[in-house]
């Protein structure tokens, strides 16, 4: 008879497994570093696109490898052939995240070598899947509202052009900015459910579409990526500030959850929170959206009386729904858009295991009978 595990850990709370140089957590103190820069400070100072070669190389880039890093990355904007002529067959009322999942699935087959797990190779998919991921929801979005794809603009950074494929017109710097802000902000978060998922795929040696379509399945849930969504659901629930209270107290009295608060890892204010908290009262205030940035701030101040002593505070999720509302993105791209910008760090995570790899195995604690006589089925 085969004995139980040392410890069973459910949900692996706690347990260290994979190490990573990019981003550092410390959620008693709400600390998060990409590479042991402050989000706070990448926030402020960084692009996107800086973010990602940091990310990717463990250091910032020189102005000429910041040039040349982005040069690559326009370079994939455009979507392979036949890759558009697929997203039209997609029903136009599926949802955004099945629709990027199979998309991003079939990037595979436009690839001669897929199954190239060279740190060459990983970097050259990483760029391309990072590259033209904007234009597949965008040509998606376009496509279940009756409108032609746009086709993307190399001489834009990142969020710029993601908005213009999206919209057909250039966006603000204001917007592109926000925009820019909130993919920073998404970029990598240490072992969390869909990059633990990235991981354990490529530690099979598949191949970085299989981790990265796999990544976007757990991403999706309401309980990770899927929350800002639930977010913006809940914000439409009440009708004004002033329901706020009632709402959160009798949703905490049924045991519901209230989405974008909790974190497993942070007991304190995600900082990511904090700082998107600034960028949707600023939008807001821009945008003519100030009841919406009042409700999350009341229901901010319920859930801080209520239950920081549980240690549940604002997760990522709960400013960013307000975030992209004002950004005028539709409800069902707000997971999209956290795929978009978390595809670098999963990229990052796919590269990293792959150096020095060990297929992830662990083990299942049997709780079931033993020693079970086999019953013909007439005698059941
Ligand atoms: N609202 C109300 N109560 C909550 C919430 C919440 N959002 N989150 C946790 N709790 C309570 C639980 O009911 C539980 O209370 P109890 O001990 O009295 O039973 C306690 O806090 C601990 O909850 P767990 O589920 O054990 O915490 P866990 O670490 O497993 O969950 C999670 C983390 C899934 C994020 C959770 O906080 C949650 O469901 N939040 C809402 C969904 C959400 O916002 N997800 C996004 C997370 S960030 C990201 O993935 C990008």
């Amino acid at each position: 008879m085969t004995t139980a595990p040392a410890s069973f850990v459910k949900g692996l709370e706690g347990i260290v497994a994979a190490q990573t140089e990019m981003s550092f957590i410390d959620g008693v103190e709400g600390v998060l570093e990409y590479v042991g820069i402050a989000i706070g400070d990448l926030a402020k100072h960084s692009t996107f696109e800086e973010t990602v070669y940091l990310l990717w190389n463990k250091r910032l880039p020189k102005k000429q490898e910041l040039e040349a890093f982005t040069k690559e990355l326009r370079a994939n904007y455009a979507l392979p052939d036949g890759m558009l002529d697929r997203i039209r067959t997609v029903p136009k009322q599926a949802e955004p995240m099945h629709m990027l999942r199979t998309m991003v699935s079939a990037l595979a087959m436009h690839d001669e070598s897929p199954n190239d797990n060279s740190v060459e190779a990983a970097r050259e998919k990483s760029l391309k899947i990072l590259g033209c991921t904007p234009a597949i929801v965008a040509a998606f979005d376009r496509h279940r509202r009756g409108l032609d794809p746009v086709a993307p603009d190399a001489g834009l950074g990142f969020s710029a052009n993601f908005l213009y494929m999206l919209n057909g017109e250039k966006p603000t710097d204001a917007m592109t900015r926000a925009f820019d802000i909130c993919m920073i902000t998404h970029a990598d978060h240490g072992l969390n459910n869909s990059t633990f998922t990235a991981r354990v795929v490529i530690s099979t040696l598949s191949d970085m579409y299989s981790a990265m379509t796999a990544a976007i399945g757990s991403l999706r849930g309401p309980l990770h990526g899927g929350a800002n969504e639930g977010v913006m659901k809940m914000l439409n629930e009440i009708p004004t500030v002033a329901d706020a209270e009632k709402y959160v107290m009798d949703k905490l009295a049924k045991k519901d959850r209230i989405m974008g608060f909790g974190h497993r890892v942070y007991k304190a204010k995600d900082p990511r929170a904090a700082e998107l908290m600034t960028l949707a009262e600023q939008l807001a205030r821009d945008t003519g959206n100030m009841d919406l940035y009042e409700k999350s701030h009341a229901i901010e101040l319920v859930m801080e009386r209520e239950v920081a002593s549980k240690g549940i505070y604002p997760n990522v999720d709960f400013y960013s729904a307000t975030t992209y509302h004002c950004i005028g993105l539709k409800l069902d791209l707000f997971t999209p858009m956290f795929a978009l910008s978390r595809i670098a760090g999963w990229a990052g995570h796919v590269i990293e295991q792959l150096d020095g790899n060990r297929l992830f195995r662990p083990k299942a604690e049997y709780v079931g009978p033993h020693a079970v006589a086999y019953t013909p089925i007439d005698k059941r």
